[in-house]
Parts: C-alpha cells; sequence; structure tokens
C-alpha cells in the first residue's frame, strides 16, 4: 500500500500510451476487468482514439503518482455515457487501481471526481455491473448510495465458473 499524493485528474489523449499500460497491468493483478490477461490490445493507436472520444463528453479520470516518471497512470474512473439522445443521460461506470496503491483511499478519490464531474456533464444515471464476488467494488459503491437494481444472472465467467452480476445504480438529483 503506498500512501504517496496522487493527482487526480482528467484524462488527456496524450495519457494513450500511460492507459494501455496500467489496463494491461490490472488485467493480470484482477480478475474483474472485463479482459482476461493477455486478451487486451496493445495498439495505442486504439486508445488515442478511445480517449479522443471519451474526452469529449464522457467521463474519464485518471490517479497520478508524481513521483513516477513512466507509467505513472495508477488508477482510473470512467463513465462512458449512452451515444443516443434517449440515453446520453446514462453513464456505465468503470474503475481500476493497481494492486500496490490499494487500500489508501484512491478508489474513493476517483469516485468523488467521477461523481462531480458526471454531474457537470448532466448525467442523471450512474450504473454499475459488478461480479458478485467483488465486494471490494460493492462495498466501495454503496458508500456513495448505490442502490442494487437486480441480479444479471450467470452474466460474467471468472476462474472457471459462470458468476452472477449486480446491478447498481446511483440517481444524481
Ligand atoms: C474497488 C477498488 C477500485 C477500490 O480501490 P481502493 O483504492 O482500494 O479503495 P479505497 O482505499 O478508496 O477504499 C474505498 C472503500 O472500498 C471498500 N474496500 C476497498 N478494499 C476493500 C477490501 N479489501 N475489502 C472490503 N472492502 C474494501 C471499502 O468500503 C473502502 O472504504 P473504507 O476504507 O472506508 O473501508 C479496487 O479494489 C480495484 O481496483 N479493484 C479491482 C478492479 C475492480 O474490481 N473494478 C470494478 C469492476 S466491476
Amino acid at each position: 500500500m503506498k500512501r504517496t499524493n496522487l493527482l487526480i485528474r482528467s484524462a488527456l489523449v496524450s495519457d494513450a500510451d500511460d492507459f494501455c499500460k496500467l489496463l494491461i497491468k490490472l488485467d493480470c493483478e484482477t480478475i474483474y476487468t472485463p479482459f482476461q490477461a493477455g486478451e487486451r490490445s496493445s495498439d495505442v493507436n486504439r486508445y488515442i482514439k478511445y480517449l479522443e472520444e471519451a474526452t469529449k463528453d464522457s467521463v474519464l479520470i485518471f490517479a497520478i503518482d508524481p513521483q513516477k516518471d513512466v507509467e505513472k497512470i495508477v488508477g482510473f474512473i470512467s463513465a462512458k455515457r449512452g451515444a443516443t439522445t434517449k440515453k446520453r443521460h446514462v453513464a456505465a461506470i468503470g474503475i481500476g487501481v493497481l494492486q500496490s496503491y490499494l487500500l489508501s483511499g484512491v478508489g474513493r478519490s476517483l469516485v468523488n471526481a467521477c461523481l462531480e464531474s458526471s454531474l457537470k456533464l448532466g448525467i442523471k444515471r450512474l450504473e454499475a455491473y459488478i461480479p458478485r464476488s467483488n465486494l471490494r467494488s460493492i462495498n466501495l459503491l454503496r458508500k456513495y448510495n448505490f442502490e442494487l437494481e437486480g441480479i444479471k444472472r450467470k452474466a460474467v465467467f471468472i476462474n472457471g465458473e459462470y458468476e452472477d452480476e449486480y446491478a447498481y445504480s446511483m440517481i444524481s438529483a
């Protein structure tokens, strides 16, 4: 657990290479990313494209370790909003923090920043789909009044087993 003072800031397109490295590392460290280790593309152009889209009007926020010269991004939160007029008020959350930075409040800082940015963008509904066994994420989001809406049965395949996902959401005032 590192207790460095991290910088929490919005993503830039120039973060593409570092963001790609972070996601690939997270895939190796946790079973709760959408990709299995080795499955994710390392083509930086894909990440440039993703960041160009995400920085336009969705939320993508990084936790940066200012003491590092390379691979400075140590955590992220995204809230990708719907593309159509009927769904632009809805955004699905993704979050991840590198193992050596866990349990020092980075997750909370990222969620706080995400809620603030979502409000500014007029996002009304934040949703998250969390495997039943992912107690860390469930505990984290419940702290922010995310409520359980339902269960997606056998919606994810983890460690050789089909697992239910919990559907959580939060509606802003
Ligand atoms: C979920 C995650 C982002 C939390 O990051 P973090 O920086 O460790 O979180 P924080 O230190 O800010 O802790 C925030 C809260 O999360 C919960 N939490 C964090 N670690 C926990 C653990 N090991 N067990 C239970 N709850 C935990 C607690 O409620 C904690 O609040 P508290 O410190 O007041 O008890 C991190 O565990 C992670 O990246 N997990 C892997 C990726 C992932 O699961 N993504 C979600 C996919 S659906």
